[in-house]
């Protein structure tokens, strides 16, 4: 073998939407997990926004059946809480001896709460919020959460409402001070109940500074960003349209600079994809007749009526080799200077931090190797993920995955 191969631990993405039950035109565990596995993912953390939501025993029970037949990656699951009753199952989950219950435990990898709405409507009103970080500090549950503000949002959302047609209005209405409100509100709660506090995607530069600021404190604050806002900024709309369209919203240049700036200095504990497929259809996208134009934007498309969300888990890995190898993969935007990162960097960012938060367990022995040298052009027909399309389509990365794994994650 050539000496410029590198061998990664399988990655852990802690933060993805497989879709099933219920979804399954956007993605399955299956189509979604082999998207993993040949994106050097080998471990997942499963979202709770499906139908019908994971709040149960009997839900998180039937996913965990399901995710036994996926022989590509290992999936666990976040517990969703909506209401004060989802509470007693996770505490049964925690706490009971039965045997039932502590393997479905061993699946779970905490709660997932949603302070503003976003796909499947999974808002958790602020006493089922305080609620759950409560039992969550109690038990040593770690708490994910999805932080925007409901109401600077729907402040915004009205004032803005009249001029539907144009995405990039999407960003104001869901501003960074929305997300910053809500992070600090959540903060407030993990230094009151020392509850393990991870802040899901975060977006902005003032987001960050609230968990810099909560780290210093000593709190057990952590957080991921997404690479759609480490690689794509508002400029994207005018390519993506409705395609770019996801929660949190795209962000400004400074806030990508500043995210970027993050990961250097530590402060960013993971890189998670937030992988959240829908059909290019439900997109508002129609697949055309011509090469040229594959895709094309429906006119006149009420873009607040478009689901949020984008597929990532396949391609998270080649768009970090790039900039690890000191290049910048979006075709038409410059390398923010704060954009570095080390082979190292990627796997503490995609491994070690997301396996230490989480508590997964997940062995640094399980290697795959990496060509980080053969480069190569995404595109959506080659990807295994179920929806057939990416934000980076035509983008040029590096980075083959040689091999791969045996399509049995016991091996
Ligand atoms: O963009 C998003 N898509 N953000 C979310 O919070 C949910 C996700 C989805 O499930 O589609
Ligand atoms: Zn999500």
């Amino acid at each position: 073998m050539s000496s410029s191969l590198i061998h990664f631990p399988r990655l852990i993405d802690c933060h993805v939407h497989f879709r099933e039950p219920g979804l399954e035109h956007k993605g399955t565990m299956a189509t979604e997990a082999a998207a993993a596995r040949a994106g050097g993912v080998g471990t997942v953390c499963e979202m709770p926004n499906t139908i019908p939501p994971t709040v149960t025993v009997a839900a998180l029970a039937d996913k965990v059946r399901r995710a036994h037949a996926i022989k590509d990656c290992d999936i666990r699951f976040f517990f969703g809480v909506t209401e004060k009753t989802h509470l007693i199952a996770l505490r049964n989950i925690w706490i009971k001896s039965d045997f039932e219950l502590q393997r479905l435990k061993k699946k779970c990898c905490g709660v997932k709460l949603y302070l503003d709405h976003s796909t499947g409507n999974q808002k958790a009103e602020s006493d089922v919020v305080e609620e759950a970080f409560k039992l969550c500090g109690e038990l040593g549950i770690p708490v994910v959460a999805h932080c925007e503000d409901s109401m600077i949002n729907e402040v915004e959302r009205g004032r803005w409402k009249e001029e539907s047609d144009d995405i990039s209005l999407y960003s104001k209405m869901r501003s960074p001070e929305s997300e910053a409100k809500s992070i600090a509100f959540a903060i407030g709660l993990a230094r009151k109940y020392k509850t393990k506090f991870h802040v899901a995607h975060l977006s902005t530069a003032l987001g960050l500074d609230l968990v810099r600021d909560a780290k210093k404190e000593g709190l057990s604050v952590t957080c991921e960003v997404a690479p759609h806002h480490l690689f794509l900024t508002t400029d994207d709309y005018k390519t993506l349209g409705t395609l770019g369209k996801m929660n949190p919203p795209l962000r400004s240049k400074e806030d990508q600079a500043v995210l970027w700036q993050g990961i250097a200095d530590g402060t960013v504990d993971c890189i998670a994809t937030d992988h959240a497929p829908h059909t290019l259809e439900e997109k508002g996208v129609v697949v055309g007749a011509t090469h040229a134009s594959p895709l094309q934007h429906q006119s006149n498309i009420d873009f607040q009526k478009i689901p949020s969300g984008v597929p990532g888990v396949e391609t998270m890995l080649p768009l970090l080799l790039m900039v690890a190898a000191g290049n910048w993969p979006h075709p038409s935007s410059k390398r923010p200077s704060t954009a570095k990162l080390s082979y190292e960097d990627i796997v503490k960012l995609c491994f070690t931090n997301p396996n230490r938060i989480f508590s997964l367990g997940c062995s640094d022995a399980r290697v795959f190797t990496i060509d980080p040298k053969k480069e190569w052009t995404i595109h959506a027909s080659d990807l295994h993920s179920k929806c057939g399309w990416t934000p980076y389509e035509d983008w040029h990365v590096r980075g083959k995955i040689i091999g791969g794994w045996p399509a049995d994650r016991s091996t």
